[in-house]
């Protein structure tokens, strides 16, 4: 799928942008602290209406609208897909106490988030993506979360019904704990963890499964031969590991039946102790996590082969080539890896790279690219016409 017009509207330091993209790629360069990983999030955003970054969506509306009562973000973009054209809004109102309302629009239609979700496929590769192999269980979860939300709306229900009952339960647990509340009212609660956790975990599973031989082949491609194995480590009880492999419905009563045995120690912790809310991939390189014994660099191929990875993966699902947003991802790369890379994008329809200058791009990307200044949250195109050499201001 290509994105073809985009228009932004107080996101971030973007207070009004609007872009009508050509075929091929497009390179945004500018100094640091523009809004060039601000644009790519916006466009992000309209795969996941959610951030990939803000720990808290009020942070993704201008500032300055917010102080002045115009607490509202807007982004829609024309989306050209084999399924036929795509009209995508998402406004953000900011209401009270810092609370974001979001709606979606889908060809003119409001719609509920997780029936928009997916509409547009987007993979966005950051510097941060580090953290995907050296940081906490959470971040990789996260990549797990983000793309099977793109897969399946179910996912996305089951991923915001779990965090209630999580809520609900973790009360419970206080409660009985403190003689409040009486041990068997917990069975409602287990029943409603088990079915949303089991579905979870499963799906969770088989998309590690299936990633596994996907990131293993970018890896090589990218420079490194070596081994690369992806594990999906849920936390689950006794039984649950048992019945992993025997379908979500077995999986949630072996489920059950762990939180059942385990009630005496969540009841003395006050919380939760099992369940996808604490699962991780282990990534292991040569047998061993890669984390600890890989290089900064190799880590950074590692992350790329797992976007990579991602973008194939939503490919061969949706039948459709997801767009690629790399973010301070391509100057980070030495020559030999940069070709490669390019290799691997020269298979996606459209691609939307950022760096500081444009000597972080191969020449022939260049070339061959439509070219965009970022500045204080404006993005001018710099090339009068795809093919030609621009004059850049000297940085
Ligand atoms: N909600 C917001 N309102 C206004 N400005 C913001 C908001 N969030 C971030 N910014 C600004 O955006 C700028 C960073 O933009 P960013 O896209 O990360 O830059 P870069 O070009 O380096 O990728 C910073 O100057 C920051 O203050
Ligand atoms: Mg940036």
């Amino acid at each position: 799928m290509r994105l073809c017009r985009l228009q932004v509207y107080n996101f971030r330091n973007l207070a009004n942008v609007q872009l009508t993209f050509p075929e091929g790629p497009c390179l945004f360069v500018g100094d640091n602290g523009q809004g060039k990983t601000n644009l790519l999030e916006a466009i992000f955003v309209l795969s996941v209406f959610r951030s990939f970054r803000a720990d808290s969506e009020i942070q993704m509306v201008r500032r300055e609208a917010i102080e002045q009562g115009l607490g509202m973000a807007k982004v829609t973009a024309e989306i050209a897909r084999n399924l036929g054209p795509l009209r995508l809004e998402l406004a953000m109102v900011v209401r009270e106490e810092g609370h974001v309302g979001k709606s979606v629009k889908v060809n003119g239609a409001p719609k509920r988030i997780n029936e928009a979700v997916g509409a547009f496929l987007a993979v966005l590769f950051t510097a941060n993506d580090l953290e995907l192999i050296s940081g906490s269980p959470a971040a990789r979860r996260r990549y797990l979360d983000l793309l099977l939300s793109r897969l399946d709306p179910g996912y996305v229900l089951s991923r915001q019904r779990l965090s209630k009952v999580l809520l609900q339960r973790n009360y419970l647990l206080r409660q009985i704990k403190e003689g409040a509340a009486r041990p068997e009212e917990m069975e409602f609660w287990d029943q409603c963890l088990a079915q949303e956790a089991a579905r979870m975990i499963w799906a969770r599973a088989q998309t590690v499964a299936s990633l596994q031989s996907l990131v293993a082949s970018a890896y090589t491609t990218l420079g490194e031969g070596e081994d690369i194995e992806l594990h999906y480590v849920p936390k689950l009880g006794a039984a649950g590991n048992d019945a992993l492999h025997q379908g979500p419905d077995a999986l949630a009563e072996a489920f059950r039946l762990d939180l059942e045995r385990l009630r005496p120690q969540e009841t003395a912790a006050g919380m939760t102790l099992l369940g996808p809310q604490r699962d991780d991939i282990e990534i292991t390189w040569k047998g061993v996590p890669a984390a600890g014994y890989v290089s900064r660099g190799q880590e950074r191929i590692l992350a790329l082969a797992l976007r990579v990875a991602e973008a194939l993966y939503l490919k061969e699902a949706k039948g459709d080539s997801p767009l690629l947003l790399l973010d301070d991802v391509v100057s980070e790369l030495d020559v030999r890896r940069r070709k490669r890379l390019l290799d691997i994008l020269s298979r996606y329809e459209q691609v939307l790279a950022t760096a500081t200058d444009l000597q972080s791009f191969p020449p022939e990307l260049v070339a061959s690219s439509s070219i965009y200044m970022v500045s204080k949250g404006e993005v001018l195109p710099v090339s009068p016409a795809k093919g030609q050499q621009p004059d850049l201001p000297e940085p």
